[in-house]
């Protein structure tokens, strides 16, 4: 069968493997249909991402069709539709006793950790292979991991009916998150420099748009607030600055959900926190999000018109990544379409 790997920084290509056997009675064998391109894919691609181990089968967003299953899988069978969560954890330390197996010790990523969803065939654990309707149309199950990081930011932040949640960046995960928020009944501000993406997030049902290059984002966000400033604010920026900004902009008993990577310290006053009583609180990946994307899906709550940029054949993998690098401005979702 055919795979996609990143064999050693800068070199990607297209490998045969052997087809994964099942070992294990909860092991289930899906045949891929779809691979999402995520930014972090990219970054593993040039060697900049700090987790990634070398040679790599990348994808981290699949899905596809159950083609085999072991002796005691009980949940899916041979033909279901599935959507894979990407992790897996150790179900002994402290996070997972807490369940939380996102930030478990020795948490490991599909197509980051070890190898991931960009191939032929791949066995998943039972428990991680989320079934899905069979007409579901697989540009759309391809969304659903994506979906389920912005399903995090809004449960990390205790997202409410009529809070005002201010999403710091349209690219495609400040997407998932503010149309999570305006799921959950929140009335959704959206900021980015990048007119054409504000316009997206409109479409996607955003309230407000702020475009932070030529506006004041404090001054607008208070005259949408009322003057209260964000309830919730979702840095979907990721920049030392953006931080910075959603500390201050944030309303007293709000919540700042920080989604970013960076290493860099941002410069924060302990007193804006206090006087506040703000929670801060990282988000990362998702717990039992899954389940609840997917009811949006099949409720045909998330607007996905459009989400889906363009989709390319595993031949043509080198075009797709090439095509995500030139065009970051633009790209929402590319996909790989396994045959
Ligand atoms: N914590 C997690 O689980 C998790 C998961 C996935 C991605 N991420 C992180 O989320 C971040 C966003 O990911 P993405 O794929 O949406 O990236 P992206 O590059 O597509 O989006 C970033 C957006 O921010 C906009 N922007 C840049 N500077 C801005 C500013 N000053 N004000 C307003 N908007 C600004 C850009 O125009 C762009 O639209 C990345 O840093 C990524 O590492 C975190
Ligand atoms: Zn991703
Ligand atoms: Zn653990």
């Amino acid at each position: 069968m055919k795979v996609g790997i990143v064999e050693k920084p800068g070199v990607l290509k297209i490998a045969e493997r052997d087809v994964p056997q099942l070992t294990g009675a909860r092991d289930v064998l899906v045949q891929v249909k779809r691979v999402g391109i995520c930014g972090s894919d990219i970054h593993i691609f040039h060697g900049k991402n700090p987790f990634a181990t070398y040679p790599r089968i990348w994808g981290h967003e699949f899905t596809g069709v159950v083609a085999d299953t072991g002796a005691a899988v009980q949940s899916v069978k041979k033909g279901d539709h599935v959507v894979a969560e990407p992790i897996i954890s150790c179900a002994r330390c402290y996070a997972c006793r807490q369940g939380r197996p996102n930030i478990c010790e020795t948490l490991k990523v599909m197509g980051v950790h070890i190898d991931g969803g960009c191939q032929e065939f791949v066995i998943v654990q039972e428990e991680k292979a989320h079934k899905l309707p069979a007409e579901t149309p697989w540009d759309e199950a391809a969304l659903v991991e994506p979906f389920t990081i912005g399903a995090q930011a809004c449960y990390r932040g205790n997202v409410q009916k009529d809070d005002f949640v201010l999403v710091m960046g349209a690219g495609t995960i400040g997407l998932t998150a503010a149309i999570n928020a305006k799921i959950a009944g929140a009335k959704v501000i959206v900021s980015d420099l990048v007119e054409e993406k504000l316009q997206y997030a409109k479409q996607c049902g955003a309230d407000w748009t702020i475009n932070a290059k030529t506006e004041d984002l404090f001054k607008k966000v208070r005259e949408i607030t009322g003057g209260m400033g964000s309830n919730v604010t979702i840095d979907a920026v990721c920049i030392k600055k953006s931080f910075e900004d959603a500390v201050e902009i944030t309303s007293a008993a709000g919540r700042v959900v920080e989604l970013s990577f960076n290493e860099l310290p941002s410069e924060i006053a302990p007193v804006g926190i206090i006087k506040k009583e703000l929670t801060i609180c990282g988000s990362r990946l998702q717990t039992r999000r899954f389940p609840v994307v997917i009811d949006y899906l099949k409720a045909g709550k998330l607007p996905l018109s459009g989400f889906v940029t363009k989709v390319y054949p595993l031949s043509e993998m080198l075009e797709a990544f090439d095509f995500v690098d030139k065009n970051n401005a633009s790209v929402r979702k590319v996909l790989i379409s396994v045959p």
